[in-house]
């Protein structure tokens, strides 16, 4: 087994006045920091003697603990590697603590009170949570292609900030961002996605998922009716649940979202959440029409629209379609977007446009949750962007996502023709392919899954029951070879799940 080295000593406090010994304290402590997860199996326990010098006691009581945790199996002792908290805990560990309450004098024990959650916990903890689908296998989706990624000039930048960083780059930093970095954003965001906003809108986030949730909570009020495009984004879905809100799903067609029904009949959500570029997931595009009748209904009804651009900058066969927010007269539209997928994920960094009002609000909501994001990589993006790497490799993933979404849907029709309907604009990083009438998208996932691929059931985006199963598969981070060795055995999954 892996030895982890203990690198502290452990905080023991130590009640002087009780009449339980010292060694049971000790004893008491290091079982309860056992069971709780605090002392992993593995872990080197500190040395009799620099505990001693350390809690300022003599070795004998921490002898005699140690002991009875050797006998009881808690810890083990190897040749050279001293004593360590034992690979396999004993069985007694696991049944609930009891509680000892003190009543009058005497002790009595007894059984834990409830351990209650949030509504919003248990709604959060609802969702289906999906573990067979956390590998790096063919078509993971919001997956780029890493093996792309210029990290050399990227490490070179890190460097370069590194070295003698300033102040600025090390102290706390301002709730809405790295000024530089917001006034490159909005540049951008100006020039490509015809958004219209100012350095001063800008608020950085740690990618467009706490743009969401920031969003939802500046917004909504607990029971909030939240209209949300049906499928749809599951992390959108939980941003909202986060703050509350009553999720209603609003059915797309080959337009996008059609709210043209529930507008006749008069309700009013306090927002609505839509990808109106590329819808998610099923990859249409927003009509002029809907997008007109959209920001009119939400100008009359006071609502805000929650416009998630997230993967806009790969469109393949057209030019790429301007924002929602950059037709909006009446600063309705909150606009999300994120650096996740043309930079990579683990960057943790996207942005949100914020109407001017609604700045103070953001900021404060901001400096709430976890007060900004770390200064030092918003100024090496600020590099990346303006140094010109950030186009360059956008126009060279263009290329690249191009080339693969054409090997997938070439792969698919040679190999599963007669088992999936590739659905979705020559856009993105993923496509949609329905699986045959009663097929269990979930179940060929899993199947998928064992033969190493990773392969989203579509059923997962709808809040709904769908009428019809499928998959979703990433192709941005899937090499050519994996494309079609991942279609060979999806086609088995999909068979063997018949
Ligand atoms: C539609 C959509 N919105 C938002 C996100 C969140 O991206 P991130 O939080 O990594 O910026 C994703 C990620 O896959 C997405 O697909």
């Amino acid at each position: 087994m892996k030895r982890i080295p203990a690198s502290f000593v452990p905080l023991i406090a130590f009640d002087y006045r009780a009449k339980t010994p010292m060694y049971r304290q000790l004893y008491n402590w290091f079982r309860r920091a056992i069971i709780d997860g605090q002392m992993r199996p593995g872990q080197r326990v500190p040395s009799t003697r620099g505990l001693a010098a350390e809690l300022k006691i003599s070795r004998i009581p921490i002898l005699n603990a140690y002991d009875q945790l050797l006998a009881e199996g808690y810890f083990e002792t190897f040749v050279g590697a001293g004593t360590c908290v034992a690979g396999s805990i004993p069985d007694d560990t696991q049944s609930p603590p009891a509680v000892k309450v003190r009543k009058g004098l005497e002790e009595i024990v007894e059984k834990p009170g409830p351990r209650r959650m949030s509504r919003r916990g248990v709604a959060l903890t609802d969702m289906p949570a999906q573990s067979w689908l956390d590998n790096l296998g063919a078509f993971r989706v919001s997956l780029p292609a890493l093996d792309r990624f210029p990290i050399g000039v990227w490490s070179k930048l890190v460097a370069r900030h590194s070295r003698r960083p300033p102040r600025g780059i090390m102290a706390y930093g301002d709730a809405m961002g790295y000024l530089p970095f917001r006034e490159a954003i909005a540049e951008y965001l100006g020039a490509v996605r015809a958004v219209r906003c100012e350095p001063s809108q800008i608020l950085v986030t740690t990618g467009s998922q706490q743009g969401l949730q920031i969003s939802a909570q500046v917004l909504l009020d607990p029971k909030d009716r939240v209209w949300m495009e049906e499928p749809g984004y599951p992390g959108a879905r939980q941003a909202f649940v986060t703050a509350g809100a009553h999720l209603i799903p609003v059915p797309v067609d080959h337009e996008g979202i059609n709210i043209a029904e529930l507008i006749r009949r008069g309700h009013k959500p306090r927002a609505v959440y839509i990808t109106p570029s590329h819808q998610y997931p099923m990859g249409m595009t927003m009509s002029a029409a809907r997008r007109m009748l959209l920001l009119n209904w939400a100008v009359r009804t006071g609502a805000w629209i929650i416009e998630d651009d997230y993967d806009s900058e790969y469109r393949f066969g057209s030019r790429p379609i301007a924002s929602l927010q950059g037709l909006d007269t009446d600063a309705r539209v909150i606009y999300a977007g994120t650096f996740s997928k043309v930079m990579f994920p683990a960057l943790r960094l996207g942005y949100v446009v914020v109407p001017k009002d609604l700045v103070p609000a953001f900021s404060a909501a901001r400096e709430a949750t976890d007060i900004f994001s770390s200064t030092l990589y918003q100024a090496v993006l600020t590099d990346f962007i303006r140094e010109g790497h950030f186009a360059r490799h956008i126009r060279r993933m263009r290329m690249l996502y191009m080339e693969r979404r054409r090997a997938l849907v070439e792969a698919i029709r040679l190999q599963m023709g007669d088992m999936l309907e590739v659905i979705g604009s020559e856009a993105g990083m993923h496509l949609v392919a329905l699986l045959p009438p009663r097929v269990d998208d979930v179940a060929v996932s899993r199947k998928a899954a064992q033969r190493g691929i990773c392969a989203m059931p579509l059923s997962f985006c709808y809040l709904k029951r769908p009428t019809r199963g499928g998959l979703i598969l990433g192709y941005g981070g899937a090499s050519l070879h994996q494309i079609n060795d991942g279609i060979s055995k999806l086609r088995m999954s999909v068979q063997s799940g018949r």
